[in-house]
């Protein structure tokens, strides 16, 4: 029996699992291929189960500091130790209760959108006696990258228009509650092509400095955004990134030459590819049928369980290896899964045409009861799924590390009343 379909048995599917050795592999491979003296965010949204953001933070190696953007990825940084001062809160809807329970906790360094968002963080700062070091996140009216998801260069509710910060900048130093820390670019994101990271940091980099430079901007901390890619639910590896360790160090060395004393403290920020391929979604098949000539097969974990959001807001090309519990080995599977593929389309159990995983997929020989497994969706998985729509439970998931469950849970949702009106 493979790990997968032994995991399934005990606990039911859909089931997500999540390797946490590979998390640490990710995370180490991501310290090793950046500039020594990096610090890096993990962005929450991706996966905020607690094994996932706890391992994260623990040693040995470089660990990672909590990017967060609500009061609920503020709880699970905290809840596995990540120490308030830390975090990073981004985002460009902060209400005033979130700020003041960041606040409250600790939490001192945002990522501001607008003016008016650092005079709302100041604010929120003031009513608590305290003092918000702010980042200015930076809209920057040119970009260098083509690929990739663009983030930047175009009007947003992210970002203050680079083209402004002339005017605005001496008032925004001025904000009450706030003192702002230095910058914060985020204009890409799964970026695949090296070359095309690369131009965008040195474009990043050189902007940066010129807001220094010619506007006075405070730079103790630039916060150069990430873009490191990784695949999504379809088999594959993280991108690898050999030159970007020294070709970064020299395009810092250029253009902020005083980086390697610590000025400015430089940062990145990953979600996906610190976690992706940590993540199985284990789903039975349900039903098998034609339709029209068409071959249908409904898991029993559609949108409900893998969304398909990834930051994109689009379907996924999803492809699935087939794990079968009676044959031995998972040599023998992967044998059998070649042999025949069929084109197919994937369907969840959810009474909508919309809950459908992929369209004309190469599907390996299927029938009703079969486990099939879903790879790389450790990031963007359950958290960017569509989990109350239909009244399912949510998928189970389970952490393991060194080959052993770490922990089994499941999220739950349930009613809780706001006023007792009418009871
Ligand atoms: C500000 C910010 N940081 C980090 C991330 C994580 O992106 P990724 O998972 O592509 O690394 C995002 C994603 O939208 C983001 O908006």
């Amino acid at each position: 029996m493979t790990r997968f379909a032994e995991l399934a048995e005990r606990y039911g599917t859909p089931l997500y699992v999540y390797d946490l050795d590979q998390v640490v592999a990710a995370r180490d491979s991501l310290f090793a291929a950046l500039p020594e003296g990096f610090e890096l965010f993990y962005a929450l949204k991706a996966n905020p189960h607690p094994d996932v953001v706890g391992v994260l933070r623990e040693g040995p190696g470089r660990t990672c500091r909590a990017e967060i953007s609500s009061t609920g990825e503020l709880h699970a940084a905290l809840a596995t130790g990540h120490r308030a001062q830390d975090c990073l809160y981004t985002g460009p809807g902060k209400t005033d209760a979130e700020l003041d329970e960041a606040i409250g906790r600790g939490v001192r360094l945002f990522s501001v959108e607008s003016p008016s968002d650092l005079r709302h963080v100041g604010a929120a700062a003031a009513r608590a006696g305290a003092v918000a070091q702010c980042l200015l996140r930076v809209n920057s009216p040119t970009a260098h990258a083509s690929t990739g998801i663009r983030m930047t260069g175009r009007p947003s509710q992210f970002g203050i228009d680079g083209e402004t910060l002339a005017d605005v900048l001496p008032e925004l130093i001025r904000a009450p509650g706030t003192r702002i820390v230095g910058a914060h670019f985020y204009t890409m994101s799964n970026a695949t092509d090296e070359e095309n990271l690369l131009a965008e940091y040195g474009h990043v980099a050189e902007l940066a400095a010129g807001l220094e430079r010619d506007l006075g901007l405070p730079l103790d901390l630039l916060d150069l955004g990430g873009g490191f890619a990784a695949p999504y639910a379809v088999p594959g590896a993280r991108t690898p990134y050999p030159k970007l360790r020294a070709e970064l160090a020299r395009i810092l060395d250029r253009s902020l030459p005083r980086w390697r004393s610590g000025s400015p403290r430089l940062a990145c920020e990953s979600g996906r590819y610190l976690v992706a391929e940590s993540g199985y979604l284990v789903s039975r098949v349900v039903n098998i049928k034609v339709g029209r000539g068409s071959r249908f097969v409904v898991l029993d974990a559609g949108i409900n369980a893998l969304g398909g959001l990834s930051g994109l807001g689009r379907l996924l090309p999803v492809a699935v290896t087939l794990d079968r519990p009676e044959q031995a080995t998972e040599a023998e599977q992967a044998a059998e899964a070649e042999q025949a593929t069929e084109p197919g389309t994937l369907a969840g159990p959810l009474c909508t045409p919309g809950d459908t995983l992929g369209r004309n997929v190469d599907l390996p020989p299927l029938h009703v009861g079969d486990l099939v497994t879903i790879p790389n969706v450790g990031a963007y998985g359950l958290t960017a799924s569509l989990l109350a729509f239909l009244g399912r439970p949510a998928p189970g998931e389970v952490t393991v590390r060194g080959g052993e469950v770490v922990s089994a849970s499941r999220l739950e949702h349930r009613r809780t009343y706001l006023a007792a009106v009418g009871r």
